[in-house]
């Protein structure tokens, strides 16, 4: 059976527990998109609004886009002075092209990525640049195993080892070709390991299990998930709980292209 839904977003607990989603997005906000005052800017994926708030702090004119209603009520009503818009980044249409595109950890959510890649560039004016963090090949396939192992254990192998569904996890090269295939050129691209600290101390694979991949557990009932997500937990203790602190297995992709005039 077809997974229904990716995720649905709870948005207090995302920017409670989970907010190292769009701290880490600072860096790639000051150091590498480098907003300048008047460009016309799209945040793509823009979840609760804080780095779209960061990015107009710059005077840059900034939109903020998101396919989930949840988040764009949220954004919304944090930052009532900025424009925000609900649309998917595989069919968006602005009616004027934007100086630069900026995504951080949303189009791993995107497997239909050459229809993404398209939009983007559609919506890019030439000499515009686009600027993007992801998860990359290999992210969190510790967490992934654990929780594929204990889901096969305790009954349910049917909802194991489908992550791709969900997921879009590419190589550089992968991900650099089909953005040269459609007109971009790279100008920057790295793939690195990020060890992510999780917010709780007790219970952070538990956590983000339930907040990001819930869809992998659908149909599982109350008893039986109690159980996987502590096996999955446990299983991950050895080598993702250091110094009282869980660690998710994040790999990213980081990437900075151009549209060619
Ligand atoms: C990531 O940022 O890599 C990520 C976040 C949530 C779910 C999966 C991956």
């Amino acid at each position: 059976m077809a997974i229904t839904e990716k995720n649905t977003w709870n948005t207090s607990l995302y920017d409670k527990k989970h907010d190292f989603v769009f701290k880490y997005g600072e860096y790639l906000v000051q150091q590498l998109l480098t907003p300048q005052e008047g460009e016309r800017i799209l945040d793509i994926g823009c979840g609760t609004g804080y780095l779209t708030s960061l990015i107009a702090a710059s005077g840059a004119m900034v939109t903020g886009m998101d396919s989930s209603i949840d988040m764009i009520a949220k954004a919304r009503n944090e930052y009532p002075h900025l424009p925000f818009r609900l649309a998917s980044v595989t069919d968006f249409d602005f009616n004027e092209t934007f100086d630069a595109l900026f995504s951080n950890a949303v189009l791993h959510w995107v497997t239909e990525k050459e229809q993404a890649i398209q939009c983007m560039y559609k919506n890019l004016r030439p000499g515009g640049r686009l600027v993007l963090e992801m998860g990359g090949k290999g992210n969190v396939q510790l967490i992934m195993r654990a929780l594929n192992n204990a889901l096969k254990a305790f009954g349910y192998p049917q909802n194991a080892d489908r992550e791709h569904e969900i997921w879009y996890y590419p190589s550089l090269s992968e991900y650099t070709g089909l953005l040269e295939k459609q007109g971009f050129r790279v100008t920057y691209a790295a793939h690195y390991n990020r060890e992510t600290e999780l917010k709780d101390a007790a219970d952070g694979i538990r956590d983000w299990v339930q907040m990001f991949c819930g869809a992998l557990l659908e149909g599982v009932d109350a008893e039986a998930k109690e159980k996987i997500l502590e096996n999955a937990q446990e299983t991950l203790r050895l080598t993702q709980f250091r110094n009282q602190k869980w660690y998710a297995d994040y790999k990213r992709l980081r990437v900075v292209a151009i549209k060619e005039n």
